[in-house]
């Protein structure tokens, strides 16, 4: 499948790919009030789609990714103006420090079945929440037989979603709440993705 620095070039002219961005963003606007001057924060980014698609709905996005192929996407999309006052950063919440800056909306959209150490990510997005900040995770549901990524070794096929929302609130937010989000399809099959929206108090 390669990696994430492989795929980068080529991931925005996959129109399910932009398509299901859009789906999300679509997703959190009607979960989570909008405002132009809000600080977004997308984890595990990629190409900033999700993002893009939330527009002049959100103030200037901060976009975060462990891939250089996919920060490299990114910086060329914030010189060319797609983010007005958009800043791309190198973050991997798994290693490294909670960074100092605050935000009003957090969206991780399917990166989180990539990640390990999930409680301590969790921690990270949270702290980086202002007080009252949104948490908006979209993701694959765990299905039996799940088969996503049946060739990765370092994902895992999905979530389940009632324990997630209590890992959610164990990473100090509140208010969790979990709606069907899509899905997405892969060799024919249907992989459904929910939206897990939560609140810093
Ligand atoms: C399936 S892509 C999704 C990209 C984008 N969010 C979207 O919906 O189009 C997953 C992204 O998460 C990034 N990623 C994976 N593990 C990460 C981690 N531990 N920290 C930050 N980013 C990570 C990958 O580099 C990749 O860009």
């Amino acid at each position: 499948m390669g990696s994430f620095d492989d795929r980068a070039a080529g991931w925005d002219s996959d129109p399910a790919k932009v398509a299901r961005a859009r789906e999300v963003a679509e997703a959190v606007a009607a979960a989570v009030p909008l405002d132009p001057g809000l600080r977004l924060l997308e984890y595990g980014a990629g190409t900033g789609l999700v993002s893009e698609a939330l527009g002049r709905r959100v103030g200037a996005a901060t976009l975060a990714d462990s891939s250089a192929g996919m920060r490299a996407v990114l910086v060329e999309k914030v010189a060319s103006g797609r983010f007005p006052g958009g800043r791309v950063w190198d973050l991997d919440l798994e290693t490294d420090d909670v960074p100092s800056a605050r935000f009003d909306l957090a969206v991780a959209s399917l990166v989180l079945h990539h990640v390990r150490e999930l409680d301590r990510v969790l921690a990270g997005l949270s702290r980086l929440l202002a007080p009252g900040g949104h948490l908006c995770v979209a993701d694959l549901d765990r299905t039996e037989g799940g088969t996503f990524h049946r060739h990765d070794v370092d994902t895992h096929d999905g979530f389940d979603r009632a324990e997630l929302a209590a890992r959610l609130e164990r990473a100090g937010l509140v208010d969790v709440g979990v709606r069907d989000c899509g899905a997405v399809e892969r060799d024919g099959v249907a992989h459904p993705v929910f939206l897990a929206v939560a609140r810093r108090p």
